[in-house]
């Protein structure tokens, strides 16, 4: 067993959900979680298949629920099928997302909808499902990605996809607040410009014109984003909660 798995940052016998896990950023953090231990509950509206090839073949122990976030009844089941194999939810992960291209004006009201159902709804359900169990153990941590444009609005994707994530700002601070007695940390980690599918959709022009406005000069990569979700749930981010964390290569300093 590696030094990473035994270690003090070690997660052995604890569970995280994590959401959008079938690749990208969700499939880094499933994966960054996995080897330090943690049993992983990959949630996805794809089956996050390949995922859960890799977390076995690293030895990890994982689950997988093809889920849409939307759907709270779904999202209960999946949750309650978790705690049945796994006994307990430590963490919860809410990475799930869908964005919409193009301006106000392009944006059709069902568009609109389900951007906000998705990454905004699916955020609440599996709070919603996962809190009381996290406060009849005594404790947990929840993170939720949302995204620079929750803090400046849009700036490559219609106005639902910013607004959802603003939406998921507050809602992470205002979980924190009413949480924190239950020894629950609620944060999120605010990314922009990293390299996924999502990222991927720009141009060759458009990608250099991100690259170009980053202090850093580079695309973000999604095992950064799993890097500071272990640092949230480690010991040492205990006394952090109502955060919104900025990844961004220095674009945003705030
Ligand atoms: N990539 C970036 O540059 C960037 C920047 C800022 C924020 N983010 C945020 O990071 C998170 C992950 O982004 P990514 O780039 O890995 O995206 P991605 O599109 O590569 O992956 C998103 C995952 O969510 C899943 N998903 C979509 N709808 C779902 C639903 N209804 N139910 C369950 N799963 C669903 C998809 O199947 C996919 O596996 C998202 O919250 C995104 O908004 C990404």
């Amino acid at each position: 067993m590696s030094k990473e798995k035994e270690g003090p940052m070690s997660l052995k016998g604890k569970t995280a959900i994590v959401t959008g896990a079938a690749r990208g950023i969700g499939r880094a953090i499933a994966l960054a979680l996995s080897r330090r231990s943690c049993q992983v509950v990959l949630v996805d509206i794809h089956p996050p298949i390949q995922t859960a090839e890799l977390v076995q073949k690293e030895g990890g122990q994982c689950m997988e629920a093809a889920v849409d976030v939307s759907d709270y009844s779904a999202v209960k089941k999946a949750v309650e099928e978790a705690v049945a194999k796994f006994d307990r939810i430590d963490i919860l992960v809410n990475n799930a997302a869908i964005i919409h291209r193009g301006t106000f004006l392009d944006l059709k009201p069902e568009d609109w909808r389900s951007v906000l159902d998705v990454n905004l709804g699916g955020t609440f359900n599996c709070c919603h499902t996962v809190v009381p169990l996290m406060i009849s153990q005594g404790g947990g941590r929840i993170i939720n990605i949302t995204s620079i444009a929750g803090k400046m609005g849009d700036i490559t994707a219609s106005p639902a996809y910013g607004t959802s994530k603003g939406a998921i700002n507050t809602f992470t601070k205002s979980l924190a607040r009413q949480l924190a007695s239950y020894n629950i940390t609620v944060n999120a980690i605010a990314p922009h410009a990293i390299e996924t599918d999502m990222s991927a959709q720009w141009s060759e022009e458009k990608r250099q014109e991100v690259i170009n406005s980053i202090p850093l000069k580079r695309l973000g990569k999604p095992e950064e984003v799993a890097e500071a979700v272990l640092f949230l749930v480690s010991d040492g981010a205990s006394f952090i909660t109502g955060e919104i964390l900025d990844m961004n290569g220095g674009y945003l300093m705030d």
